[in-house]
């Protein structure tokens, strides 16, 4: 039988089909655009997702045995409001996960409404990015709007429900929310109240490998798929990469050097950092994780090399990078604001230390190490909670760079495994329909007879003691530079 996988980017939907021992007949990918209508801000069109997506679909299955589709699934970007009106029309463009325009709101709900309550809640705290910030942004700038909404969903909600005409999300997607009492793995009664939101509004919660339904028969008919395929809920990006990459059960780390950057570390058991700088989230395989979010991660690099440095070559300019551990410049990557650890919407981004003998590939050199650091500052989190994770994998578009991941597996001082396919989200995804159809007993089974690991970086001690060194001195520029943010906003 055959398993569909969508990922549902930031920049694009990915897509692919395999077989049910995970061997991947197919990939595609599709683009749309991300728009930033103020500075800090950041939306797509739902439209958009749904036509690149039909498309996709329609491409990967041109050649194969449509008759032997069994199951869909979804990775989805988290945290973005998708709100829908009675008829089904959606409200406005959705407001994403990487959108800092509830500075004030986040304030309000962590300051006000207090972290300690909050925690109590759902586990966490509020974030620019999540979604309770954003309906009460809603509730405050587009009142007559806030007022129509029917549905609330996520966006990769917003696929299932057109594909099925279930109003469903996942435990992973929900805990981003802020309404989702992650312990529990059910809403938060008391948080729907604080941002006046009624439970028939909110989508019915599945375990992320749970069935929410089939295609609907018009669906299934225009992809020419039988009409029992089954839709799994899904999950968050990072919990369906998790997924991908076999970072499932206790104690095991993902890194992914997507547009975000994120470190994942999952769990058997529920816990939370009590300083809340790590969300603590449901897993995708029925337990718990942390997770680290950076807001600006491949985003960086891909920003450095087309926009500044007016490139499309990113391997030529990496290639010029040859003294690791030694550069004079260091780089803040907080090009969209900082979630993690910082949770500073104001943060930007900054080049320190050029000199007159500075060069374009000490800079670029200086990207891909503000990177690291910053998830460094994630993973330090975690080791103060007492995880130490020896080894991740890694996934996403920038760990296509061997250059990058040497410097991550220094940097974090980790040894970085490599999973045979790189499509972490969408083969995560693919898994998920898999478990959904019964070709496997759980997520756990699935992970272990599908994901291989086929290399690994291993850290080198004279560049990781050299990267000790510049970390202390990248962990002070932060602290130095916050006071001007607001002051050059
Ligand atoms: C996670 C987060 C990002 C998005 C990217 O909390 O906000 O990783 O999920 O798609």
């Amino acid at each position: 039988m055959l398993y569909i996988g969508i990922d549902l980017g930031t920049s694009a939907v990915k897509l692919l089909i395999m077989d049910e021992k995970g061997k991947i007949q197919k990939a595609t990918a599709r683009e749309y655009p991300l728009c930033f209508p103020k500075p800090g801000w950041s939306e797509q069109n739902p439209e958009d997702w749904y036509e690149q997506t039909v498309a996709g679909l329609k491409e990967l299955l041109g050649d194969v045995d449509r008759s032997q589709v069994a199951g869909i699934s979804f990775g989805g970007q988290m945290h973005g409001l998708v709100v829908l009106d009675a008829e089904d029309r959606v409200l406005r463009p959705a407001i994403l996960w990487n959108d800092g325009r509830t500075a004030e709101e986040t304030r309000y709900l962590n300051e006000t409404v207090g972290r300690e309550k909050l925690a109590a809640c759902t586990a966490n705290i509020a974030f620019a990015g999540f979604t309770a910030p954003k309906l009460l942004w809603m509730r405050r700038h587009e009142p007559e709007l806030f007022a129509q909404i029917d549905k609330i969903m996520l966006p990769k909600d917003y696929l299932t429900y057109r594909f099925t005409g279930v109003h469903a999300t996942d435990v992973s997607d929900a805990s981003g929310t802020l309404l989702f009492d992650v312990k529990n793995r059910c809403w938060s009664e008391e948080m729907l109240d604080i941002c006046s939101v009624r439970m028939e509004q909110m989508p019915r919660i599945f375990e992320s490998y749970e069935s929410v339904g089939v295609l609907t028969p018009e669906f299934a008919d225009e992809l020419g798929v039988p009409s029992g395929v089954v839709v799994a809920a899904g999950a968050g990006d990072n919990a369906a990469a998790a997924v991908g990459t076999g970072t499932v059960g206790n104690g095991m780390c993902n890194i992914s050097l997507g547009t975000s950057g994120t470190v994942f570390i999952s769990g058997t058991q529920f816990g939370a950092d009590q300083h809340y700088a790590l969300h603590s989230f449901a897993h995708a395989d029925g337990h718990y994780h942390l997770m680290g979010c950076m807001l600006s991660a491949a985003s960086c690099n891909k920003w450095w090399m087309e926009e500044i440095l007016q490139t499309k070559d990113f391997a030529r300019e990496q290639q010029l990078v040859e003294r690791l551990g030694e550069n004079h410049v260091y780089f803040l990557p907080y090009l969209m604001g900082e979630r993690s650890p910082h949770n500073d919407p104001l943060a930007r981004g900054v080049f320190i230390g050029m000199t007159m003998d500075t060069t374009r590939t000490d800079m670029t050199q200086a990207v891909l190490e503000g990177v690291a650091f910053a998830l460094r500052d994630s993973f330090e989190v975690a080791r103060r909670l007492g995880l130490y994770p020896a080894r991740t994998k890694i996934c996403g578009g920038g760990a296509k760079s061997a250059l990058w991941k040497r410097m991550i597996s220094n940097i974090l001082n980790l040894q970085v495994d490599i999973a045979e396919s790189e499509e972490g989200p969408a083969l995560g995804a693919a898994m998920l329909a898999a478990v959904a159809a019964g070709a496997y007993a759980s997520v756990e089974e699935a992970a272990e007879a599908i994901v291989r690991v086929v290399e690994t970086v291993e850290p080198e001690a004279a560049l990781v003691e050299k990267y000790e060194q510049r970390y202390q001195k990248f962990r002070q520029i932060y602290p130095a530079v916050r006071e001007l943010y607001p002051v050059i906003e």
